[in-house]
């Protein structure tokens, strides 16, 4: 894969280079887009909220540069879908970052049964789903996967589901890593410390921005194709945790 969008051996089309995100309504989804681009990528924007992922698509340049695809990501049809709509509009994908998730409260005792239920299916099914759907055009373009995990997928937070569900995703990381050695996809796992999105009900202070966590993904997917940043872990300067 080329991510050099003046480059003219692009993988997806003899232009930018494609970037899809699930997740793209809001916080690191959203800035991500931005940032891509800014700096040269197409993008997909993917999540339940069809009218503000128009709103942004429609920012970003409109058809041409950005589509926007309302998806369930606990809905495999739905995937399916998502993945055919990039196809159909920009005929390949040099990146896909499975980045939709929520959390929830510390506490066994906490949240609903059916929270969890959610939380499972969108933040552990969800991203297995997006692999799936994406790994035929990920191989074509030699591509890149993504994933969002968090710091919470690499140390277990007292009482929290939610650091259950990301350690999963850190796992599915490396197993899907493994799997896909030799197809030339490149895997990255994307572990951020507390970033003020509205992931949070209140606002944290001393977090990162969405921003910060953007150009860890642009890192990732703007190394030469010799290279796989396998994990990018980034905590606000003094997080304790
Ligand atoms: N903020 C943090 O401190 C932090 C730290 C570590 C990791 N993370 C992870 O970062 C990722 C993005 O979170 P964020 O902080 O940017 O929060 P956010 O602003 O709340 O964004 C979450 C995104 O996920 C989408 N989403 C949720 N359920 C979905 C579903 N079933 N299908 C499709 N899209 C769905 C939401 O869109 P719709 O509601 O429109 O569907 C939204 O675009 C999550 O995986 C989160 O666990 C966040």
């Amino acid at each position: 894969m080329s991510t050099d969008p003046t480059d003219a051996t692009a993988s997806s089309s003899q232009t930018e280079p494609v970037l899809l995100i699930t997740g793209a309504s809001s916080g690191i989804g959203a800035a991500t887009a931005r940032l891509a681009r800014r700096e040269g990528w197409r993008v997909v924007l993917a999540a339940r909220s069809a009218e503000k992922l128009e709103a942004l698509a429609a920012e970003h340049g409109g058809p041409e540069q950005a589509i926007a695809v309302a998806c369930d990501v606990t809905d495999w049809e739905a995937q399916q879908r998502m993945v055919q709509a990039a196809l159909d509009a920009f005929e390949g994908i040099d990146a896909a970052f499975a980045n939709a998730g929520f959390g929830g409260a510390r506490g066994f005792l906490k949240d609903t049964p059916e929270h969890w239920r959610e939380m499972v299916l969108t933040n552990v099914y969800g991203a297995a789903l997006t692999i799936r759907a994406t790994i035929p055009a990920l191989t074509s373009s030699q591509g890149h996967l993504l994933l969002t995990s968090s710091v919470a997928g690499r140390r277990v937070l007292p009482g929290s589901f939610y650091s259950v569900t990301k350690h999963a995703v850190t796992a599915m990381g490396e197993a899907a890593r493994q799997d896909l050695n030799g197809t030339g996809i490149r895997v990255t796992l994307i572990e951020p410390g507390m970033v003020d999105t509205p992931f949070f009900e209140n606002k944290p202070t001393d977090a990162l921005q969405d921003d910060d966590i953007a150009r860890a993904v642009l890192y990732a997917i703007s190394q030469p194709p010799h290279v796989d940043v396998n994990e990018i872990l980034v905590r606000p300067t003094a997080q304790a945790g």
